[in-house]
């Protein structure tokens, strides 16, 4: 059967990694989280005290980018980051490697750097890659490409849920700031801001189960490997 390269872009926390992962499984492909792969950058740069204040030591962080290997492992519990052979999946869900994730994604040969990795990575096809800029820059000839959105207060909301679950709640209105925030900086950044490429199908999930949202993305799939 024809392998294909699926690119899952959209905005955060509308449950991206989620739909991919289960279409991964569906069609039995690798599936590569591009954010974690910028949050593992960030991890390497945050232990190296790059990060430590406003300005971001450029030199340094250039000449660390080529000894970090990165890469995914499968365990019991799922698909998890390496970052030089070390298992760095709990470490890098963090906020504060969130929020540093955004800094250093906004720098040029970090992002071009990651880029060439992901395009090594579905160079032979059968991948299922979510991020920013998977159907825009990584694989603008991607034969599925899908954009996920939902409105900011369910997303907000979402994640509320999932930070009261984890045991580290934090205000209603202080992650609703946040999700605003990121939207925000995702799409007014200089380099690869976040849009939805031209033949990208829109998915907005704000009213859909993940049943519903899976079976319409098994279907769209379905109908491109015929
Ligand atoms: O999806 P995430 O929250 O794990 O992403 C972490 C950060 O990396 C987020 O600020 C967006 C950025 N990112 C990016 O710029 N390009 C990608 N392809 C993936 C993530």
């Amino acid at each position: 059967m024809k392998k294909i390269v699926v690119a899952i872009d959209g905005h955060s926390s509308c449950g991206k990694s989620t739909m991919a992962k289960s279409l991964a499984s569906y069609a039995g492909y690798k599936y590569v989280d591009t954010g974690a792969m910028y949050r593992a950058v960030a991890l390497a740069a945050t232990r190296a005290g790059l990060l430590d204040t406003q300005e971001i030591d450029l030199p340094k962080l250039r000449d660390l980018l080529p000894t970090l290997d990165i890469d995914f492992i499968v365990t019991p519990q799922g698909q998890h980051t390496t970052l030089n052979a070390e298992d760095v999946e709990s470490q890098i869900r963090t906020l504060q490697i969130g929020s540093a994730a955004s800094r250093v994604s906004a720098i040029p040969f970090v992002r071009e750097q990651l880029v060439s990795l992901q395009q090594a990575m579905g160079r032979a096809k059968g991948i299922v890659m979510d991020g920013r800029d998977i159907g825009t820059v990584v694989f603008p000839d991607a034969e599925l490409k899908v954009f996920v959105t939902a409105s900011p207060q369910v997303r907000a909301q979402r994640r509320y849920d999932e930070l009261q679950a984890k045991g580290t709640p934090m205000p209603y209105d202080d992650v609703l700031r946040d999700v605003l925030d990121r939207d925000y900086r995702d799409t007014h950044r200089d380099i690869s801001p976040l849009r939805q490429a031209s033949d990208a199908l829109l998915l907005d999930n704000s009213n859909l189960t993940r049943e519903q949202q899976s079976s319409l993305l098994q279907s769209w799939f379905d109908a491109k490997i015929r």
